[in-house]
């Protein structure tokens, strides 16, 4: 595995401690090795000291000597700059070695932890010289990180300078999302379980939610975030995920190929916002200062490598179409941001009330909701409120939890999100990656609205305080259409029938 960027912070924060629980977990080959290029002038020596120290730093989970030593035996590292032909030379040079050393067999998975001005700049050195070469049924895969392109002419022009050099069964397109165990349940959920398919749609959903809210902020990574956004960051590539994988019909197996075939057909089928819709169906936000987990923390504007005067977005919030049999009319609300009240992530499947309330000449004048919520992080795990009769001689009703926690059932193990897209590279699986044309349609549904926000700059940033759920406009976003936010820190649902610890004793019999 040759790392490009092996000294920067994704590659000692993620990708060698995801490597190292793989070790642990007996899931990498004796004969596997890691190559490690950046800038940085170490050696090899040097870079296996600060990989160590790394792992004190970052590890999820006590380091066990013998894996770790197992593995920082076999890695290795190349100093040079990306835009040297020489380097690429010099690590034709090195891998052939380690080929011999570790008897790696000339696989090879490229894994490019590069800013994404490199990835073009990689790619083509690694086709001229010969890199990407497969010989002797050994394999040469390239896996990229987001961000892949900032609209969708960039994202074409990626995939073009890509498929010169690799074909796209080598190409693996990251969302660190789909290495999320929740994410990958959603399928195992829907589809491994007969109960739920048939009240998946229209009929009786009224509408699905998305929240992916952080509570940090920009932190260090203003210089990145100012060309990005949240829009940018956050939409086109995680919570489609999350939407995809919730919205998709049935794939007639789990084979890659069958799996993104359904969900290119989400993406596609989400409604284009024309510039009018995208005035009041997209809302935006910026974080002000505010107290966050009891700390006061500064506004956006102020943070490191941010403009005074900033017109980034920290917040999005969108309602979307889906253009399906199944989906049509159902609206599909998403909302995240940076310096949120709380960090979690969710989707709620909101179920249609019944369609009449039985209970007459009681109090009860409305029931709640069925409502499903699968918890990505950080509270792993899936429940479903239905309504109960509060015990008591009147009637009265409750909503109830049904839930199911992954740490219960399955323990938890260490994990940086990393292991399981790692594993699937290197097995030649790139069910859990975006294909080419996923990419570029993703990009298709947000440059409408990045098109008019380029237009028309916000005149009210900031808008929100740390330590919110964002800007009021987002709750208008629903308010609207007759619906409300779920408030994703309250486990139990509300509801206007609240239980009492004593109900009312009868004054009569009747
Ligand atoms: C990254 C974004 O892709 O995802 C970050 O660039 C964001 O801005 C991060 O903080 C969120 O990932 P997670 O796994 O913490 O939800």
């Amino acid at each position: 595995m040759v790392i490009f960027g092996a000294a920067g912070d994704l590659a000692k924060r993620m990708l060698i401690p995801a490597i190292y629980n793989l070790a642990q977990s007996k899931l990498l080959p004796s004969q596997f090795a890691v190559v490690g290029v950046s800038i940085e002038p170490y050696s090899t020596e040097q870079f296996r000291e600060r990989a160590t120290q790394n792992m004190r730093e970052f590890s999820t989970s006590p380091v066990d000597q013998d894996s770790w030593g197992w593995l920082v035996d076999r890695m290795y590292y190349l100093s040079g700059d990306f835009r040297d032909a020489n380097l690429y030379a010099k690590l034709k040079g090195t891998l052939d070695q380690v080929q011999k050393d570790e008897g790696t067999e000339g696989n090879c998975l490229f894994y490019l932890a590069v800013s994404p001005e490199f990835f073009p700049v990689v790619i083509q050195h690694l086709g001229a010289s010969g890199l990407v070469q497969e010989d002797n049924h050994a394999w040469r895969r390239a896996v990229i990180e987001k961000p892949f392109g900032r609209d969708l002419a960039s994202a074409i022009a990626l995939n073009h300078a890509v498929s010169e050099v690799f074909q796209e069964t080598q190409t693996y397109r990251i969302d660190h999302y789909l290495g999320k165990e929740t994410v990958q349940n959603l399928l195992a959920f829907r589809f491994a379980n007969g109960i739920f398919e048939p009240v998946w749609n229209r009929r009786y959903v009224d509408h699905v939610q998305v929240t992916v809210a952080e509570e940090l902020g920009v932190e260090l990574r203003g210089g990145y975030y100012e060309t990005a956004g949240a829009l940018r960051d956050m939409v086109p590539n995680h919570i489609f995920q999350l939407i995809t994988l919730a919205a998709m019909e049935p794939p007639i197996s789990f084979e890659a190929q069958s799996v993104h075939d359904e969900q290119i057909k989400v993406l596609r089928a989400i409604q284009q916002l024309s510039p009018e819709r995208v005035l009041d169906h997209a809302v935006r936000g910026q974080y002000s200062e505010g107290t966050v987990g009891g700390k006061h923390v500064p506004a956006y504007r102020n943070e490191p490598h941010v403009a005074p005067d900033s017109q980034t977005p920290t917040y999005v919030a969108l309602s979307l179409q889906i253009d399906s049999w199944r989906w049509a009319g159902v609206p599909f609300y998403l909302r995240t941001g940076k310096r949120m009240a709380k960090r979690i992530t969710q989707v709620v499947i909101r179920f249609r009330r019944p369609p009449l309330v039985l209970f007459r000449k009681t109090p009860v004048d409305s029931v709640s909701p069925n409502e499903l919520v699968i918890n990505i992080q950080p509270d792993e795990g899936i429940s479903l409120s239905f309504e109960a009769k509060i015990p008591g001689p009147t009637v009265r009703l409750g909503a109830v939890n049904m839930d199911f926690q992954y740490s219960d059932y399955f323990g938890s193990t260490p994990s940086t999100g990393y292991e399981t897209l790692i594993y699937d590279c290197m097995m030649g699986d790139p069910t859990l990656f975006q294909r080419a044309d996923m990419v570029e349609a993703g990009w298709a549904v947000v440059e409408a609205i990045l098109d008019v926000w380029k237009a028309l700059p916000p005149r009210d940033f900031p808008n929100y305080a740390a330590g919110t759920w964002g800007p009021p406009q987002a709750d208008e976003l629903l308010h609207r259409d007759g619906r409300e936010w779920r408030d994703p820190v309250r486990s139990a649902p509300h509801h206007p029938q609240a239980p009492v610890a004593h109900p009312p004793v009868p004054t009569s019999k009747s």
